[in-house]
């Protein structure tokens, strides 16, 4: 096959070939949820903690997990084979039902999607990034990683406008997330993120960070930040997969721990950098 391949319900074919119905309820409704995994020279990085949420997102939907485990590690196999580091983008969606009908359809199997793409270089991580802080708009699902994204591409677009890399979320006076990231602070010393909740994402990032933190007794806790703690801390990161642990120098309108990625954020990259390669 001259192009590299994706998976669509059960076959690998070249992406130009790969087609869907304009009736898929992806497509009408933003009827599914998703799923980034990082893999490291052709393994694949927290593949359980990434199942496990999928499983949680797909319950959250009501749709049943076509797969097993075993199944999902088959069929990412083949699209991972010339072991680079690439990311597996997933989607599920309800399927492609006979007629637009907000209802659920009866007896439609779910559309799957696979593909994977190079992770990109990020050298924004070693410098540190500008983010935004933006009115949390979004729906109160955000523990379902859900394909409708509507709210998190318009925040994204208007961090970007603003300068920014990312936009860090606020609800309540209270952060919740990036738009496409976990944020963590270090406040006196402690790496602090938001306690999970259905306001964000469990971002498997995010456990690894936890994960770490405890192993090496950094000081971490899942703890509320408020805004103004936000603006006084002494470092900011984002957290997702594929941009991995990034340093926030600038806030708005505000420089960060001096403008430079802090000492916290360099122990616990490190440490990142070193699980990660465990993985190859
Ligand atoms: N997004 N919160 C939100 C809203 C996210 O979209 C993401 C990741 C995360 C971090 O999750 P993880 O560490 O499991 O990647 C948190 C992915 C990368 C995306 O939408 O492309």
């Amino acid at each position: 096959m001259a192009n590299k391949p994706v998976y669509l319900n059960g076959h690998y074919l070249p992406i130009e070939d790969a087609h869907i119905s304009v009736l898929d309820r992806g497509f009408l409704f933003g009827d599914g949820v998703y799923e980034v995994i990082p893999a490291y020279q052709g393994r694949l990085f927290e593949l359980k903690a990434h199942m496990a949420r999928l499983d949680n997102s797909l319950a959250g939907i009501r749709i049943g997990n076509p797969h097993s485990l075993d199944e999902w590690r088959d069929i990412f196999a083949p699209l991972l084979q010339d072991g680079t580091d690439q990311y597996i983008y997933l989607q599920i969606t309800r399927g492609a039902a006979a007629k637009r009908d907000h209802l659920f359809p009866e007896q439609v199997a779910p559309t799957v999607f696979a593909l994977s793409s190079p992770i990109p270089p990020y050298p924004a991580r070693a410098s540190g990034i500008k983010a935004v802080c933006l009115e949390d708009s979004r729906w109160q699902h955000c523990h379902i990683k859900a394909i409708t994204l509507l709210a998190n591409v318009l925040l994204r677009q208007e961090a970007f406008e603003h300068g920014g890399a990312e936009a860090i979320l606020i609800k309540n006076g209270f952060v919740t997330e990036g738009s496409s990231s976990n944020v963590f602070a270090v406040i006196d010393g402690i790496v602090l993120t938001p306690q999970l909740n259905p306001g964000i994402l469990d971002g498997i990032t995010r456990q690894v960070i936890l994960k770490i933190a405890e192993a090496n007794h950094i000081p971490c806790h899942a703890q509320a930040i408020s805004i103004d703690d936000l603006k006084k801390a002494d470092e900011i990161w984002i957290a997702s997969s594929i941009r991995e642990i990034v340093p926030v120098v600038a806030l708005d309108d505000q420089t960060i721990g001096g403008g430079k990625p802090g000492p916290v954020w360099q122990t616990v990259n490190r440490l990142f950098q070193a699980y990660k390669h465990s993985f190859r």
